[in-house]
């Protein structure tokens, strides 16, 4: 895919744009199962997305942004608003990758009604493709209702972070066999109300490589398997933004030691008055 560039006169920045503008869509993404591994990302910016969208398959506008974004302590407090606000800029500055937005703790759970309310706002306000939401066989009814009614949705099972308070923390699921029969119920139920896809997140090998060879659509796998049909991760987490370095994350690059050494550098050119120089100057 090449790349020509686009001025934006009121800002007078160059946005990228792939030729051909072709975008992924949600029954190509359905049909992957078994086939190419899908390629996810998280991504919650208009300039993210332009660097990771002709790489991914998929761009996540994930909850994890309560975190990575905002700071927060968990997703619980994430709200609508910030995800539709950082969906749209995703959907802006993407054009190849099928954008997907989490639907936030509180905003889906009520009831299906509820959840298609919100959903469909997601999905006006923002242009993307389709929704997640956590949740197993409760979450069925709900799946089966958006799905019918022109709203694609990816499920997620197994660790679902906004569930954080219930399950007590962050550990990885399905280690006794009661609790790997719950979470392998819980994967046929959303794909059987027509997920399209389902992220598998944070259980022991053996289940999600069990729910991959169960489930008709494609899985997605973080903290899961090697066999999962595609694999995400949190972008900030594979770039290296983080001190803490989850078992599952595998960093790609070091770069808040780069963000680091870079801002060392201009403090000290600032400081020595050895910028700006006559380049960056209007004489
Ligand atoms: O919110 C998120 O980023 C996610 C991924 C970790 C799958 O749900």
């Amino acid at each position: 895919m090449s790349t020509t560039f686009t001025l934006d006169t009121g800002t007078s920045r160059a946005h990228p744009v792939p030729e051909p503008v072709r975008r992924l869509t949600v029954p190509g993404i359905a049909k992957r199962k078994g086939g190419e591994p899908v390629v996810m990302l998280t991504a919650y910016t208009a300039r993210m997305a332009q660097l990771l969208d002709k790489h991914c398959d998929m761009l996540l506008v994930g909850d994890s942004l309560g975190q990575v974004i905002y700071g927060l302590d968990t997703t619980v407090k994430v709200t609508l608003e910030m995800m539709i606000a950082h969906g749209a800029a995703v959907v802006r500055g993407s054009y190849h990758s099928v954008v997907v937005v989490d639907m936030p703790f509180g905003s889906y759970e009520a009831s299906p009604q509820q959840a298609f309310e919100n959903a469909a706002r997601v999905m006006k306000e923002t242009g993307a493709a389709g929704v997640k939401l956590e949740g197993g066989t409760a979450m069925a009814e709900t799946i089966n209702f958006l799905s019918r009614r022109g709203i694609p949705v990816v499920a997620h099972v197994g660790l679902t972070p906004q569930a954080v308070n219930a399950l007590g923390g962050y550990g990885a699921r399905g280690r006794s066999a009661e609790e790997a029969a719950t979470i392998l119920a819980d994967a046929e139920a959303v794909a059987a109300a027509g997920a399209f896809a389902l992220v598998v997140e944070g259980v022991v090998e053996p289940l999600a490589r069990r729910i991959t060879e169960t489930v008709k659509c494609p899985t997605i796998g973080i903290g899961a398997s090697a066999a999962c049909d595609g694999q995400v991760l949190v972008v900030d987490d594979m770039l290296g933004m983080f001190e803490r370095v989850p078992r599952f994350v595998e960093r790609f690059d070091d770069l808040a030691v780069r963000i680091d050494t870079a801002a060392a550098t201009f403090a000290a050119a600032v400081r020595e008055r050895r910028f700006p120089t006559e380049k960056q100057l209007y004489l």
